[in-house]
């Protein structure tokens, strides 16, 4: 067994806390970034649909799960899981999740470190009256350099690892609770000008009017992808978080407005970006380019926009943050209660390794960019496996494990913090856990990954 001081762990200070946490985490990227050029890519508002109802049906579930097993367990996923069942090979669930941690801190930090190149060229005037095509060309030059997409994302992989060093309360707690609430009020800000944009009209159309034609299986799995992607599920990022969280939190209400927060960040997202995008005459399908260039758009279009656009993308830079450490404090714990390092010599050599697989997702589109595995860039492999296949995965067997392998009168406990609180959601809860969503992800999965038809 490992000599890690369980009892000398760190929690969270508070219930707001708690939830800052947890939606830093969930807040980020995939909202800003991933969730518009994916719902760009795959049908528009029948992609939204789907995404609703699986957020509700699986997401929810999922996250509450994760949340009961850490804060039963009061361990990193690994440990969680080995403790739970200690003899059968469930810590493989948490081993999937450290080997997603990595993969997804790499291509996610290279995303981190384009919007530093942009806060560094909104500064030096670089953006400044550039129309959609000439941002569209600073973009592709960009990702193709070889050093810089490298430079920022070592510059923020170092962030990261600061934070994470400074330890859970001081570090992690207190860097989300201020600056969320201002990325919120700029995004809203951003979406009235842009729905005002001659032409907004049919960006709204295709982000609301669902066009079922265009749904395929693929589609479902994607939506599945950036549901789970999102939420910062099925990777033990909750399990993690979940094990710093005061025995008298309701996990249920925590969950449910981590997502719906989450949700809204994304919903608004869209609205900000896809009026702009057709007013501008961009495709919404441009992949990861859609949201470095239709923003910056934006911004062209109001006065003293280079303000708001210093802001807009130094508070982005911000929330990615607080969803990087939630992805390193995963692996920092691995590391820390399971191969018995200081939390230091964790950090230290989580960051060393993530060099290796961040510049090369990093330079995907540089030196890199003939290194292939399934026709997909580095970058690319990393993006689609972990959200479509470790994460849903993930998911699956959290939820069939405490549906099935595990008491259901511990995890009404936990749910119930002992008895204290009412839990009528029960029965429902524990139906979703055991039956619809693991059938809907194995469906889903299957069919999306194109091993059976339907
Ligand atoms: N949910 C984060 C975002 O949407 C990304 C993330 C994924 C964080 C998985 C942790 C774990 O930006």
């Amino acid at each position: 067994m490992s000599g890690f001081d369980f009892s000398k762990r760190d929690s969270f200070g508070s219930r707001m806390g708690v939830i800052m946490a947890a939606a830093g985490s969930a807040v980020g990227l995939g909202n800003i970034w991933r969730f518009p050029y994916i719902l760009g890519e795959n049908g528009g508002g029948a992609f939204l649909i789907i995404y609703l109802v699986i957020i509700f049906a699986i997401g929810i579930p999922v996250m509450m799960s994760e949340l009961v097993i850490g804060r039963r367990t009061q361990r990193n996923p690994v440990g969680a899981f080995r403790m739970l069942s200690s003899r059968r090979p469930w810590f493989l669930v948490g081993m999937m999740g450290i080997v997603a941690a990595f993969m997804i801190l790499a291509f996610y930090t290279a995303v981190a470190g384009w919007t530093l190149e942009y806060i560094y060229q909104i500064l030096a005037g670089g953006i400044q009256g550039k129309s959609s095509a000439e941002l569209t060309v600073m973009f592709d030059s960009f990702r193709s350099e070889s050093l810089r997409p490298a430079l920022w994302f070592s510059i923020f992989l170092l962030a990261t690892a600061g934070i994470v060093l400074g330890g859970v309360r001081k570090g992690i707690e207190k860097s989300t609770k201020v600056l969320m609430p201002l990325l919120f009020i700029l995004l809203v800000l951003m979406c009235i000008k842009s729905l005002t944009l001659p032409g907004a009209g049919r960006g709204v159309e295709f982000l609301f009017r669902p066009d079922f034609s265009k749904i395929t299986g693929t589609t479902v799995l994607m939506a599945l992808g950036q549901a789970f992607f999102s939420l910062s599920i099925g990777m033990g990022t909750l399990i993690t978080y979940g094990s710093y969280i005061p025995a008298d939190n309701k996990l249920a209400s925590t969950a449910v407005q981590v997502s719906m927060v989450d949700l809204f960040i994304a919903v608004l997202a869209g609205l900000a970006i896809f009026p702009a995008v057709f007013a501008f005459g961009i495709s919404p399908a441009s992949g990861e380019a859609l949201t470095f260039i239709v923003l910056p758009g934006i911004f062209q279009q109001v006065s003293g926009g280079m303000i708001f656009a210093f802001a807009f993308f130094f508070l982005l830079a911000i929330a990615a943050l607080t969803s990087t450490i939630s992805v390193m404090e995963v692996i920092v714990a691995y590391f820390s209660e399971q191969l018995n390092m200081s939390r230091r010599t964790a950090i230290i050599i989580a960051t060393a390794s993530m060099f290796i697989l961040g510049i090369s997702a990093s330079l995907s589109w540089g030196v890199m960019r003939d290194v292939k595995l399934f026709n997909l860039n580095i970058f690319d492999l990393f993006n689609f496996t972990t959200a479509n296949i470790l994460l849903p995965l993930g998911g699956l067997l959290i939820v069939a494990f405490l549906g099935w392998f595990f008491p259901g009168h511990a995890v009404r406990d936990e749910l119930s913090n002992g008895g204290t609180l009412r839990v009528r959601y029960y029965s429902l809860y524990r139906f979703i856990i055991r039956f619809i969503a693991p059938v809907a992800i194995a469906l889903v999965f299957l069919n999306g990954l194109g091993l059976l038809r339907f």
